[in-house]
């Protein structure tokens, strides 16, 4: 039986994870894969930390050079996160032609063409199924299962940490604070939380599929990124009543375009692509509003399959552990076969295509202002929206509000982006409007 050698860095939440499930599933995937997997070297930042790991003696350290350089080690497996030290431990692995995995979407996020660069050069892969949706095997789908199909969208809940604040807030009216304090303490956040709740983590796995489904490296700095702090229970109850729920959403459109004979005519016609994070009212009826907690699930429309959905358990030890395991089954096999053939991330054909920026696409929105309540402020409000030629399809001011201000809910028909901004500005600007206007997107799913 051939055994295969792990250098697993890091013993935190995921790290842990992995531990007890290869201790709980060895076996079982020795069985199946024909290969044993060992743990030879633990490394973490503080060995004298306590830990419920049970290792053996001589297998944990604070050195994680060991955990790569070792010759014993013939997998190297990445789960301390951040991009700095991280980036240096999976170079240094690849360089010695060892496969990684890793669960670190910052990291590709910010260093994808360099590290599949440096992959491709030594002939190691590099495997990244848990840095995208926790334990759901999103990664793998896209890169192999839909392979025969182009992807026209993808809608994807993918950060656990927003998905369990807003759950929280619509169905038991608590702050975001308190939500936020709690998805800490279950283990979901990133150890910087402004990564979940500003929506750049979302945004890294977000470009992380995008690049797989499109097959061409999606720069993280074209990604429009809104995350979750500006959304109050206020909207989260008025959007309840409007037959909505608001959930951070990963997009991912193909809008329009398709490749071409010549290079030319490839140029033009290359698919513009709508890539962006922001929070979204979703109808009721559809299955995503219904995706609680830390849960995560993604949606996928290809032009052979049509719709597709991945749900499960986005964030936690458990969850992203199995991700880990089947990057290690695919890393064994490669070194029981000596082929590292995979279906490629990037392809020529899709070369020409871009980003669209945020301020091209249009969408349907949902507008809550405070305003001042006296006869004529609708007329000015919708007066300004009709000169930029902003449809607007209903207004609603609710009733039971006092005070000096009352809230009016605008929900607005389909508008480019740059051209809503623009009549933001001038409607906030109006005497009658008090407070920043809150504007969220609306997700029709047609
Ligand atoms: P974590 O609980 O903070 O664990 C990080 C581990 O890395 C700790 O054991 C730490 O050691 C170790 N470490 C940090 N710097 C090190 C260094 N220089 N040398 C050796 N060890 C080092 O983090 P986590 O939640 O497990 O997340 C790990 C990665 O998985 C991140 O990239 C994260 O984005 C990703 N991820 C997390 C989840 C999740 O649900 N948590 C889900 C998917 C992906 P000490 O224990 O001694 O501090
Ligand atoms: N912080 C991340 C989340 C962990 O909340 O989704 C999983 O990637």
């Amino acid at each position: 039986m051939e055994t295969v050698n792990l250098g697993l860095i890091g013993g935190g939440t995921v790290g842990g994870g992995v531990i007890r499930a290869l201790r709980r599933n060895g076996t079982l995937m020795t069985s199946r894969l024909g290969v044993a997997l060992n743990l030879r070297k633990v490394a973490v930042r503080d060995v004298k930390k306590h830990r419920d790991l049970a290792l053996p003696r001589g297998v944990l350290t604070d050195d994680w050079s060991e955990a790569v350089n070792d010759p014993s080690v013939h997998v190297v497996v990445e789960l301390c996160g951040g991009t700095t030290v991280a980036r240096d431990m999976v170079l240094t692995a690849l360089k010695l032609g060892k496969p990684v995995v890793t669960a670190n979407k910052a990291l590709l996020s910010a260093h994808g063409p360099e590290l599949f660069q440096t992959a491709a050069r030594h002939g190691a892969n590099l495997y990244y199924e848990a840095s995208v949706a926790g334990g759901i095997p999103i990664i793998k789908v896209l890169r192999e299962s839909l392979v025969g199909n182009r992807i026209v969208s993808l809608h994807g809940i993918v950060n656990g940490t927003c998905n369990y604040i807003l759950t929280r807030m619509k169905l038991e009216g608590i702050e975001f604070s308190e939500a936020l304090a709690e998805a800490q303490r279950l283990g979901y956040a990133e150890a910087e939380p402004s990564l979940d709740v500003d929506g750049h983590d979302a945004a890294h796995k977000t470009g992380i599929l995008a690049s797989l489904a499109h097959g061409f490296w999606v720069n993280p700095r074209a990604i429009h990124t809104e995350g979750i702090r500006r959304i109050s229970r206020l909207d989260i109850q008025f959007a309840a009543q409007l037959g909505y729920t608001i959930k951070l959403l990963g997009v991912i459109k193909t809008i329009d375009g398709g490749p071409g004979k010549r290079r030319k005519e490839a140029r033009e016609n290359a698919p513009r692509i709508q890539v962006a994070v922001y929070p979204a009212l979703i109808p009721n009826g559809h299955v995503l509003a219904s995706v609680n907690y830390a849960f995560n699930a993604i949606s996928v429309r290809g032009d052979v399959v049509g719709d597709t959905l991945l749900y499960g358990r986005g964030a936690g030890a458990d969850a992203t552990a199995s991700s880990v395991l089947s990057d290690l089954a695919d890393a064994a096999l490669d070194l029981k076969h000596g082929s590292v053939e995979r279906v490629p991330c990037f392809v020529a054909h899709a070369a020409q295509s871009r980003v669209m920026p945020i301020e091209e696409v249009t969408s349907r929105y949902y507008l809550r202002l405070a305003v001042i309540d006296k006869p004529g402020v609708f007329a000015r409000i919708s007066s300004l929206l009709a000169r930029a030629g902003i449809g607007i399809s209903s207004i609603i001011q609710p009733e039971g509000h006092v005070g000096d201000t009352v809230p009016v809910i605008l929900m607005i028909h389909d508008a480019p982006n740059a051209a809503m901004q623009k009549a933001l500005r001038q409607i906030a600007r109006l005497g009658v409007v008090r407070d920043e206007p809150v504007l969220i997107r609306v997700e029709p799913f047609e």
